[in-house]
């Protein structure tokens, strides 16, 4: 199982259940990965989303605790156990979370890889990823050239979890 995010300097990732940016490049960065897998969410990304509808192509399971909440085409799970029976069916291999904070801070020990795109800015969020360059066994294993949109500077990075992975040959 793997996480997918977009943070900032401040490693934010939202502001008002809205994302902090727009890159159309990490958003096709975004669907290659995910496009034909199996998408893990909380129902606030799920209802940021346009027309709070699931994404297309992919298998989408939404974490939602409202028993009264339906939404065609999305499988919903009400507890991490549920969550974890339901991913069963599925290879872990082509399993991804993509948010929200929550969602994101309640799977990652679970998580061997993290797809994470680095904004160099920042601006105001209520929501933030958690700074993997601060929590042990999670190693910045890869690294792309640095890119640009409208003024806005970002690189491609994957971290990899070494409590689960056993660390990586870029270990020192
Ligand atoms: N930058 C990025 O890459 C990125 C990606 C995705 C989302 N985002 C941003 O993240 C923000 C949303 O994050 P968020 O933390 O507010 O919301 P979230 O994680 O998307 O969803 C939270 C919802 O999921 C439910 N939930 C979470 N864990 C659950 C569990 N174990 N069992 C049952 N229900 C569970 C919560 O229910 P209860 O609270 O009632 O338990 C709550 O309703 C938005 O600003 C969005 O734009 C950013």
């Amino acid at each position: 199982m793997k996480e997918i995010v977009c943070v900032d300097n401040n490693w934010g990732i939202g502001c008002a259940n809205r994302l902090l940016y727009h890159i159309p490049a990490d958003m096709k960065y975004f669907k290659e990965k995910t496009i034909g897998n199996v998408v893990v969410m909380g129902l606030a990304t799920l209802l940021s989303f346009p027309g709070g509808e699931p994404l297309k192509d992919r298998v989408n399971i939404v974490l939602c605790d409202d028993e009264n909440f339906r939404k065609d085409n999305v499988i919903l799970v009400s507890s991490l156990d549920e969550l974890f029976d339901e991913l069963k069916k599925y290879d872990s291999d082509s399993v991804y979370v993509i948010g929200g904070a929550s969602v994101y801070a309640q799977l990652l020990p679970f998580c061997d890889t993290a797809y994470v795109t680095k904004v160099d800015a920042e601006k105001p969020a209520d929501k933030y990823f958690t700074n993997l360059d601060e929590t042990e066994n999670w190693i910045e294993t890869e690294r792309s050239d640095e890119m640009e949109y409208n003024g806005l500077r970002y690189v491609f990075t994957e971290y990899k979890n070494t409590a689960l992975t056993g660390g990586t040959e870029n270990e020192g």
